[in-house]
């Protein structure tokens, strides 16, 4: 076996593990605007020359933005996936049982907590950021697919937060500390998560071939193609926010939004993908499924 998880150890570390909205962000409770929100590793806006000081900063908080909005939006997939896979199996183990609406009840705990922080950005940002959406048709199209390829995507996102908190580390003193929380907080729960999505990815593997799950993959790569044009479409709703605060034009627009649309990519899809523990699953489950990421995990990067 590739890892020692199960869900008793699992439940009881994120019993230990929970926390309450209030430990994060109280209602009503200002972001500070007057420092970045996004760790620079996946923003990356201090590289645009063309922007000032001021402009590179405003561009970083609507990548924190796009931040609360694209977890809102992934998380309200991963509740009924969850959901969806608990049901069948509610007379079954009893820590498995437990463990899962466990997940579930702090996922949508999650979507909670990133609405009150979008709310709480809203209030501070002098226009208005639109959203990709609505998410219930984007969590359809990506909850049509293969339950396989599903549960590999989700997994990829749990890891990747371990990614992004890191970075929030690295950039320590420049950050909100709010958002710096938000990042400790959600990966500490995400970390139990990561354990739970790993058993469930073990279990819809198991018995099939080797052409069953290749096209688990083709499925998994069609869920990644969709995401990343939402990820382009996003990019271009980030920069007409950001003319729209700084009451000018971006210069060499198409250059910004290309670099803008790769800094999202490893936001929520390479960071993922490179993930040892991510690769550690696909290597169990097909070397060939492994070599398919690898090979594509460049692009994201
Ligand atoms: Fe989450
Ligand atoms: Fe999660």
């Amino acid at each position: 076996m590739y890892h020692d998880f199960n869900y008793e150890a699992t439940l009881a570390s994120s019993l230990k593990a929970q926390w309450e909205l209030d430990d994060v962000l109280l209602d009503g409770q200002p972001l500070d605007f007057s420092r970045n929100m996004m760790p620079e590793s996946l923003a990356r806006t201090a590289e645009l020359d063309m922007l000032n000081p001021f402009e590179q900063r405003t561009l970083n908080q609507i990548s924190a933005h796009q931040y609360l909005s694209i977890f809102g939006i992934v998380e309200e997939f991963i509740l009924p996936f969850l959901i969806d896979h608990a049901r069948p199996h509610l007379l079954g183990d009893d820590w498995r049982v437990r463990a899962i609406l466990n997940f579930a009840s702090e996922e949508a705990k999650h979507i909670h907590l990133f609405k009150r922080f979008h709310t709480a950005f809203v209030r501070g940002f002098p226009v208005e950021c639109r959203v990709i959406g609505p998410s219930e048709a984007i969590g359809a199209e990506v909850l049509a697919h293969d339950p396989l390829a599903v549960g590999l995507v989700i997994l990829m996102i749990e890891w990747m937060t371990q990614q992004h908190y890191l970075g929030s580390i690295h950039d320590d003193g420049e950050l909100d500390p709010l958002f710096k929380s938000l990042m400790r907080h959600h990966w500490m729960e995400e970390a139990q998560h990561a354990k739970l999505d790993t058993l469930i990815v073990d279990a819809l593997a198991t018995g099939r071939s080797e052409e069953q799950i290749d096209r688990a993959m083709d499925e998994f790569f069609a869920i990644g193609g969709f995401l990343d044009e939402g990820l382009k479409t996003q990019a271009g709703f980030n920069l007409d926010a950001l003319e729209r605060a700084i009451g000018r034009q971006v210069e060499n627009r198409d250059a910004v939004l290309n670099q803008q649309h790769q800094a999202g990519r490893w936001t929520y899809i390479g960071s993922g993908m490179v993930h040892e523990r991510f690769q550690d699953t696909l290597q169990s489950m097909s070397r060939s499924a492994a070599d398919r990421i690898a090979e594509a995990a460049p692009v994201f990067a």
